[in-house]
Parts: structure tokens; C-alpha cells; sequence
């Protein structure tokens, strides 16, 4: 039973879904973004409408010194969490050759240096007190090539598989989400035009979130929200590498 989550990103779209439906069903929660206020607000409203425990970090998780400090609040043996959901992520405007490298280091360092860092911690501690659960939000475009964003995203689902696998006999579950497009303010903030994007493509946070728990009770390693979803990762995995490229080359 997971009765302490840890939710990085939890300020906006699926990690926020994440914090409300976990403080929905009683799990305390320690909840990590850069934004102070929008932190504290959703802290103080899960505390009064649900009554669990809820700890703020903010932390800039591009740098060492915000990892650290979700890594203290996960190697915190008073506060023990038993579920982590590494899912903190943005997307760079730009191609990838294109782009300034400063940045792109910094998106290295968000979306694998800290997932990385943070499952370390997690397996550490979960592994000596009979186990645990992580989530690592990843994404349908790990299953395409599509620039620096899907190789980091492969990135995670690759090691989540291993992980898995390899944890299983300390107890650890560990949990690739692989969602499609989710109208959360991730578009806007990467300065994508996903105006043509059709209207079936698009998923709802809420149902990403009640999906990845709902596989994670039945421990399911990958999880794709959603049929229509689970066809395209199906068929991106066995059509020619040159079709699915020329397919996704509208991404980056
Ligand atoms: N939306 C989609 O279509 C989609 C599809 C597949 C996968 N994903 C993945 O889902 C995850 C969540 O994305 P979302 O769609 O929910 O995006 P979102 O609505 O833009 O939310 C992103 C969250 O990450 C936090 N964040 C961003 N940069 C951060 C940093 N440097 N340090 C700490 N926190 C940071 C933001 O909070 P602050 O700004 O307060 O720091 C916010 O809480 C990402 O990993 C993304 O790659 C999204």
C-alpha cells in the first residue's frame, strides 16, 4: 500500500493529476517544481480537502543542487517514500543543430540526469525497507525517432524495462508511462504549434494518471494510455525504421 508518494513536476498538467487523484486516495505526498506559490497552493488545498500530509521542495531539477534536494526528501528514513513519479519534463523550441547547447545540456540534465539521480535514490532506500514503486513518465515518442526528446524519453523506458526486471526480487516496481498528447501547458511552454494535431489524438491528465495506477496495481511495466495509442507504439515498433522516421520527422 503506498502510504508517502513523491511527484516531481506537480505544479501543472500530469504530475499535477498525479498529486490530486494520490491525495484523493490518502497517499501524503511530497511534491517538487520550481514554483513556490503554485506549490503552496495545491499543498494547502490537498491537506484540507483530503487530510493527508503534503512537504514542498522547490527545486530547479536541471541543477545539481535541486536533484539533491529531491534526493534528501526521498533517503529521509523518518519520512519514507514508497512510490516516486519522476515526471518533471519541458521541451526545447528547436531543432536539435540548432539549438543552443547550454540548453540543451539543461534538458539533458531534466529529463535524464535527474530521473536518474532520483531512481537511485529511490532503489537505495526502497531496497532496505522491502520495496517500493517508481514511475517514470516517458512517452509514446520513445517508441519513434523524433530528435533529442524521444532519445531521452527512450532513454527512460529503456532503463525502466531493466529496472524492472532486475529490482523485482527486492520488491521494486518500476513503470514506464508512455502517454501520447495530453492537453497540459507542456505544448505551450516548448513553443510547439499543435494546431493541426487531430482532436482523437488528444488525452485528458486525469485519465493518464487513474491508467498508470491502475497498471501499476497489476504491474505492468509499460504503460500506454489508451488503444489508440497502444496500435501506433505497436505499429511504430514493427513498420521499417525509414517509414516511421519520415512519419515522425515533424518532431524534435
Ligand atoms: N503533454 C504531453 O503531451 C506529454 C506527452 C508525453 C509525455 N509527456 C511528459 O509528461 C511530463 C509532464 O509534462 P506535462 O505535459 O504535464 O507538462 P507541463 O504541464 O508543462 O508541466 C510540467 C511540470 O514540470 C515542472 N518542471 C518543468 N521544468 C522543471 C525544472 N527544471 N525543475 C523542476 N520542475 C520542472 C513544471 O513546474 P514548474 O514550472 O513550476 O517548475 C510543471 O509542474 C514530462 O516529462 C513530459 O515530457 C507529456
Amino acid at each position: 500500500m503506498t502510504r508517502r508518494a513523491l511527484v516531481t513536476g506537480a505544479t501543472a498538467g500530469i504530475g499535477n493529476a498525479f498529486a490530486r487523484e494520490l491525495a484523493k486516495r490518502g497517499v501524503d505526498l511530497v511534491i517538487v517544481a520550481r514554483t513556490t506559490e503554485r506549490l503552496e497552493t495545491l499543498a494547502a488545498e490537498l491537506r484540507s480537502k483530503h487530510q493527508v500530509e503534503v512537504d514542498v521542495v522547490t527545486a530547479d531539477l536541471s541543477t545539481a543542487a535541486g536533484v539533491q534536494a529531491a534526493s534528501n526528501a526521498l533517503t529521509d528514513t523518518t519520512r519514507p517514500v514508497d512510490l516516486l513519479v519522476n515526471n518533471a519534463g519541458a521541451s526545447l523550441a528547436g531543432w536539435f543543430g540548432t539549438t543552443d547547447m547550454a540548453d540543451e545540456d539543461r534538458q539533458l540534465d531534466l529529463l535524464v540526469r535527474a530521473p536518474m539521480h532520483l531512481m537511485d535514490a529511490a532503489i537505495k532506500s526502497m531496497a532496505g525497507r522491502g520495496g517500493g514503486q517508481i514511475i517514470n513518465v516517458s512517452s509514446v515518442a520513445a517508441f519513434t525517432p523524433r530528435g533529442v526528446y524521444s532519445a531521452h524519453k527512450a532513454w527512460l523506458l529503456n532503463l525502466s524495462q531493466w529496472a524492472d526486471i532486475h529490482y523485482d526480487d527486492v520488491n521494486i516496481s518500476v513503470q514506464a508511462l508512455c502517454p501520447g498528447f495530453v492537453r497540459t501547458e507542456f505544448h505551450e511552454r516548448g513553443e510547439m504549434d499543435v494546431s493541426d494535431v487531430p482532436r482523437w489524438m488528444w488525452l485528458k491528465a486525469d485519465y493518464v494518471v487513474k491508467t498508470s495506477l491502475r497498471d501499476l496495481e497489476r504491474d505492468k511495466t509499460v504503460s500506454i494510455p489508451s488503444m489508440r495509442y497502444k496500435a501506433l507504439a505497436g505499429l511504430a515498433q514493427h513498420l521499417p525504421r525509414t517509414l516511421v522516421t519520415r512519419v515522425a520527422k515533424r518532431g524534435r
